[in-house]
């Protein structure tokens, strides 16, 4: 036997890390990993600079909000930085079954559990439920969060393509009919704005007894009766066996949630890795989110806003014939379709002032490369003004 300190073999792992392609792209183009110094409202500060901010999921500009601020404050005070504890052991506080009660009312459900990151509760949301001899049919555009939960669970998963329900009903007719089947989608896919064509999936599903999850990270707050979801804006939230999502997008807040029935959640509570062996929501985000969720309630004023800003948004990127992959939501995506031009055209929206997020292949269908756009609330006039020129600037250079 060698002695290994005289093995002439690298350390394979090191030289991974050390030749990784996507490592030395990133840090050559300084794309991703931003950080800001300072933010105010909607404009962000860096190095002197500052940006107007078209990539945040703040869709309701709930961020500063006077209540959402206070409440935090004020869990802070009662409650201290941290529960320090799983909710299974020592973490359980009386804010996490006031907030999962007041989210089961709000969604319809019997039961919500709620989680640290909307990750979490997602990919918990799968996992919590799929086994290994289970059959999994998902769109092939997930989130990463669920594709990690289908992973995690062990089963089998067959793709279909994205929003597509004809392709679903062709595949799972061909499968076996005794294997247990949940179905995985996005009640608006967070990268396209697409709103997902729930009434003809869940049909499909009904017809061959498969669960349905429905992800609506991207929806709550802003689809459906005052933002229910897209499970509640089609009319068919008793058709979803589970419903899952954020709180860091409408609701201004970090940590996520599940909505099932009663039987549903008390079984995930058992079988959640993601909950038993993690430190539960913190005070102040349960009391961020808490406060957004009735303030979405009470004060219509936010969805206005963010629908008459939506307009004006919509009408810019037509005027200079921008593809919006046909998004039909705030989230929005400029498709470019190749690497170069997105670069160039993310590097002209910086120099006038727009904070926006490339999104490359593999991340999106090939040809699909884009910068990804989201228009909130609390954008003014004047930033839709800056926005509107950094645009047609940006589109000049490519
Ligand atoms: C569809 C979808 N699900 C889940 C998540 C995870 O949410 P969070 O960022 O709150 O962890 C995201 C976030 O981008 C998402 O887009």
């Amino acid at each position: 036997m060698g002695l290994p300190f005289l093995s002439k073999e690298k350390n394979r792992i090191l030289a991974r890390i050390r030749s990784d392609e996507s490592t030395r792209l990133r840090l050559k183009y300084d794309i991703y990993y931003h950080t800001f110094d300072g933010q105010t409202g909607t404009r962000v500060q860096r190095e002197g600079r500052e940006y107007v901010m078209l990539s945040s999921n703040d869709y309701l500009g709930l961020n500063r909000h006077p209540k959402v601020l206070e409440a935090g404050r004020k869990a802070l005070e009662e409650w201290g930085s941290s529960t320090t504890g799983a909710r299974l052991a020592n973490g359980g506080r009386s804010f996490h079954v006031e907030l999962e009660e007041e989210l089961a009312a709000f969604l319809g459900k019997e039961a919500c559990h709620v989680y640290t990151a909307g990750y979490l509760a997602c990919s918990s949301a799968v996992e919590g439920f799929a086994e290994r001899n289970d059959l999994i049919f998902a769109d092939k555009n997930l989130h990463s969060s669920l594709w990690s939960g289908i992973r995690l669970s062990g089963a089998r998963c067959e793709r279909f393509s994205h929003n597509n329900p004809e392709h679903f009903a062709q595949i799972i007719a061909d499968e076996p009919k005794e294997v247990p089947r949940i179905l995985v989608l996005e009640g608006v896919y967070s990268m396209e704005g697409h709103v997902a064509k729930l009434p003809a999936f869940v049909e499909v599903a009904k017809n061959y007894n498969a669960f349905v999850v429905l992800d609506e990270a991207h929806s709550f707050g802003i689809m459906g009766d005052k933002g229910r979801g897209t499970a509640s804006h089609f009319g068919i939230s008793d058709k979803i066996d589970v419903l899952c999502g954020s709180f860091s997008k409408a609701l201004a807040s970090t940590g996520g949630f599940v909505g099932s029935s009663r039987e549903n959640i008390d079984y995930l509570r058992s079988h959640s890795k993601q909950t038993i062996f993690s430190a539960s929501l913190s005070p102040c985000a349960t009391a961020c989110a808490r406060t957004a969720l009735k303030i979405i309630q009470q004060e219509p004023e936010h969805q206005e806003r963010l629908e008459k800003n939506l307009i004006r948004y919509r009408s810019i990127l037509k005027e200079l014939e921008l593809d919006t992959w046909e998004s039909e939501t705030p989230a929005i995506p400029i498709v470019l379709g190749d690497k170069e031009k997105v670069y160039f055209f993310w590097k002209a929206l910086l120099e006038k002032g727009v904070f926006t997020v490339i999104s490359i292949a593999p991340g999106v269908p090939p040809n699909k490369d884009l910068v990804r756009t989201a228009i909130s609330a609390a954008h003014t006039d004047e930033d839709l003004d800056q926005i509107a020129e950094a645009l047609a600037y940006a589109k000049s250079k490519i």
